[in-house]
């Protein structure tokens, strides 16, 4: 019951309307799993509808049908489209705008690409809170494109889904009432401990796509005496009770104080954003949307110190030089057990990152962490230096 009545609450905040419903998973790949399987499924029962598909067997309908997503989207995306038997390359990556949201005019020519070559266009899954840059999908304009082709529309909100209890950044949010389901993970911006996610849809029978009854555990004639039983609506079957924690901190803290405390992670992001921005030995791969930072170290250096290491342009270290130098500094402070910073690619380079989740942070926690990145940077680079003066 504590279950269903979180549910309800979450899907009054996405706006999902009066129909809604969803479960509790075991986190946001679970979630988009569970997610594109409806979609899947609520696709090929129209395709069933259709003359011209009649005698076909499954694996000829899953065949034609195609996700869309951005190219900044989650992984668990084509993981899902690989285990509901359509493969990686059912999932249609589409180009980002500068700003790394998915660029619309983009979905739209790959969608009307998929249809004109008499494929199905099934879903399209936008992101709220992309993993390295927190960046929010044009949810109005995705939703338009997905409905005119009649395709699913989900919202991949594991990151951003905090925002629903944000008082300054809920507008963000405003497109999930677009949604046919959205993915949110509280053990992320809810800063639950793991693991603590949801699946919300907007109409409650597409549940159905993940029921089966069985005598020994959900009878159908206990689903007819609307007896509650959670497994009707899950793929898992035995699970943990992953609710109880998020009702305990809404009971303590109530949602506004949730949401203070993402509110003061981002404000903190873009505080650092500041300090990396003006900073002369790092590169800000973008301004922070959320709470991630994507950066480099990448100073300028003498020629005469690192001959071949030196870009063209401003004496700054060269995109190769880079390149090497950023993982190796990321494994030095690593080994030096002092921090964890992560990495990601953009656009092919090697870059750091850093995602601010702990509500205890400060900026001076993190200046510690940048000095460090510099302090280790400069002595890999010396040595570089005196090993190639020896060479
Ligand atoms: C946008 C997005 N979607 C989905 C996931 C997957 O979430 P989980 O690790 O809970 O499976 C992540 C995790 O970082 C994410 O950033």
């Amino acid at each position: 019951m504590i279950e269903r009545r979180l549910i309800d609450w979450t899907a009054e905040r996405l706006q999902l309307g009066a129909a809604a419903d969803g479960v509790f998973t075991s986190g946001g790949s679970q979630s988009n799993l569970q997610a594109l399987l409806i979609a899947r499924n609520h696709a090929v029962a129209g395709l069933r509808q259709e003359p011209a598909n009649t005698g076909l067997r499954l694996p000829a309908l899953l065949e034609k049908l195609r996700i869309f997503t951005s190219a900044d989207s989650h992984f668990s995306i084509q993981k899902s489209a690989s285990m509901l038997g359509m493969g990686f390359d059912a999932v249609i990556s589409v180009p980002c705008a500068p700003d790394h949201r998915m660029d619309p005019a983009a979905l739209a020519e790959a969608m009307a690409e998929t249809h004109d070559a008499g494929l199905v266009p099934m879903a399209v899954v936008a992101t709220a809170g992309t993993t390295d840059f927190g960046a929010v999908d044009p949810l109005a304009d995705l939703a338009a494109l997905a409905r005119a082709y009649g395709a699913w529309f989900h919202i991949d909100a594991a990151y951003g889904g905090g925002l629903m209890v944000s008082n300054r950044y809920r507008h963000l949010l405003d497109g999930t009432r677009l949604a046919d389901s959205v993915t949110v993970d509280f053990h992320k911006t809810f800063f639950q401990p793991v693991s603590s996610s949801a699946l919300l849809v907007r109409d409650r029978a597409m549940l159905q796509h993940v029921t089966y009854y069985a005598d020994y555990l959900n009878p159908e004639s206990a689903a007819l005496a609307e007896i509650p039983n959670q497994v009707d609506k899950s793929i898992q079957t035995t699970r943990r009770f992953d609710a109880l924690k998020l009702w305990l901190t809404l009971r303590i803290m109530g949602a506004d104080a949730i949401g203070a405390l993402f509110d003061e992670a981002i404000d903190l992001a873009t505080r650092v954003g500041s300090v990396l921005a003006a900073d002369d030995d790092f590169e800000l791969a973008a301004a922070p949307e959320l709470s991630t930072l994507v950066f480099r170290y990448r100073p300028r250096v003498s020629g005469s110190e690192l001959a071949g290491a030196v870009s063209d342009a401003g004496g700054r270290l060269s995109e190769e030089a880079a390149d090497a130098l950023n993982p190796a500094i990321r494994a030095a402070v690593f080994a030096s057990g002092q921090a964890v910073v992560a990495g990601t690619k953009v656009a092919g380079r090697h870059y750091l990152k850093v995602t601010l989740l702990n509500a205890e942070a400060t900026l001076e926690d993190i200046r510690e962490i940048i000095e460090l990145l510099r302090r280790t940077g400069a002595q890999l680079l010396a040595n570089t230096a005196t090993t190639g003066a020896s060479a």
